[in-house]
């Protein structure tokens, strides 16, 4: 898969703009405070209909104008297709997919793959569950139709068992708990079973990774942690009945409590290296480099699961990779399409084999520049 053309009107700091993206190694660069990283947010936004900055659809769109647009043509399985994302601010936003109209932007999740590598996916190996639960849950609602309706389905319940719990007091809605649980272990459950799959499979793809860029010298072990223990061929059905066992025994702690207690919204997982924790043992370094093959990993496993490359956006990260990260990053993704942001065009001058494509960015303005090397 690769993008062709972006097109922004009144996105950010962007008047009206058109980027035409190479095959290859796309480089915007620019100094700071220009607007490279916001054309990779709307990259993004084209992707998963969400921004990585804010969750305020507002704050995107140019300072004193009413709307914006990201308006993309991407070539998926041989054939161009163009993704809008619309936001007026006196009719909301929405999507277009090759012309037609789609209410819900989450519709346009799983069109186009990207997988977004900035300074926070850092956040993953050292932040909080939060951080791991919306890691995996964007991924795979990008690979993975149906996970996205059981995540909303299941994100609702619990919100409403939650207002139920605490109001649990006044009694109000004490028979509808049991009802609703065995809502939530069945799409708990599913959710479950589909994180599970997805860590077990980024983890035997991460293993080779980091044993490659180490050169075997350490190693690293991904875990996941739920409600429940599993063995490795735990199928849905397992993690269903063992949530909905969960819920059924724990029903008078949640109560006293006021909380959900039990289900895969409190979820995490544990990433090791070297049989310790990265969280806590881990340098910076090292930290880099986990979440440098886990990228990679995401990237295998889209393309295992779609058939195509996805493409990479790299937000700031070249320069938090020692020099031989770098280079095994860049030459390990000959064919992937990728769109890298710098402020230092230089450090690029070496990458004489690839294709290459240098936009430099200032204020607002794209220019492209046809490179010499
Ligand atoms: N809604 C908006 N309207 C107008 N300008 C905006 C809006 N949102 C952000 N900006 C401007 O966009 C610029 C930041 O763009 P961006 O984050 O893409 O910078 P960058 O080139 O990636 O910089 P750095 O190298 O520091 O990461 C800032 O000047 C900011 O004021
Ligand atoms: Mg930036």
């Amino acid at each position: 898969m690769t993008v062709k053309q972006l097109e922004l009107i009144n996105f950010r700091n962007y008047n009206k703009q058109t980027i035409n993206f190479g095959e290859g190694i796309n480089i915007l660069y620019g100094q700071n405070a220009q607007g490279k990283t916001n054309i990779l947010e709307a990259l993004y936004i084209s992707a998963t209909g969400k921004s990585h900055r804010t969750n305020n659809y507002r704050d995107l769109i140019r300072h004193e104008s009413n709307g914006f647009e990201v308006n993309l043509t991407a070539t998926i399985a041989g054939r161009d297709n163009t993704i809008s994302v619309k936001y007026i601010l006196e009719r909301g936003k929405y999507a277009e997919i090759n012309g037609v109209k789609r209410e819900k932007l989450s519709d346009i999740l799983g069109t186009l793959n990207m997988i977004f590598f900035s300074p926070e996916t850092l956040e993953v190996i050292k932040g909080s569950p939060a951080v791991r639960r919306r890691f995996i849950d964007i991924f795979l609602c990008q690979t993975n139709r149906q996970y996205l309706h059981f995540l909303k389905r299941y994100n609702t319940l619990i919100k409403n068992k939650s207002i139920a719990l605490k109001n649990e007091k006044k009694d109000k809605f004490g028979d509808t708990i049991p009802v609703w649980n065995e809502q939530i272990s069945n799409y708990g459950g599913k959710i479950a079973y589909y994180r599970m799959k997805a860590i077990n499979e980024l983890n035997a793809y991460m293993k080779r990774e980091i044993k490659s860029i180490t050169g075997n010298l350490e190693e690293s072990d991904m875990t996941y942690k739920t409600y429940c223990s599993f063995a490795e061929d735990a199928d849905q059905e397992f993690f269903i009945s063992r949530l909905s066992e969960e819920l059924i025994k724990g029903l008078e702690k949640e109560k006293h409590i006021g909380q959900c207690i039990y289900g895969p919204h409190r979820d995490d997982f544990e990433i090791l290296l070297n049989e310790m924790s990265s969280r806590q043992y881990c340098s910076q370094g090292q930290q880099r480099t986990l979440a440098l093959s886990l990228i990679i990993a995401e990237l295998f496993y889209v393309e295992n699961i779609k058939g195509e490359k996805p493409v990479l956006l790299l937000d700031d990260v070249m320069s938090e990779l020692d020099q031989s990260r770098q280079e095994y990053l860049l030459k390990g993704l000959m064919d992937v399409q990728t769109i890298i942001t710098t402020t230092d065009e230089l450090s690029y001058h070496d990458m004489k084999n690839r294709n290459i494509k240098k936009f430099f960015i200032e204020k607002g303005i794209i220019s492209s520049k046809v490179d010499l090397n």
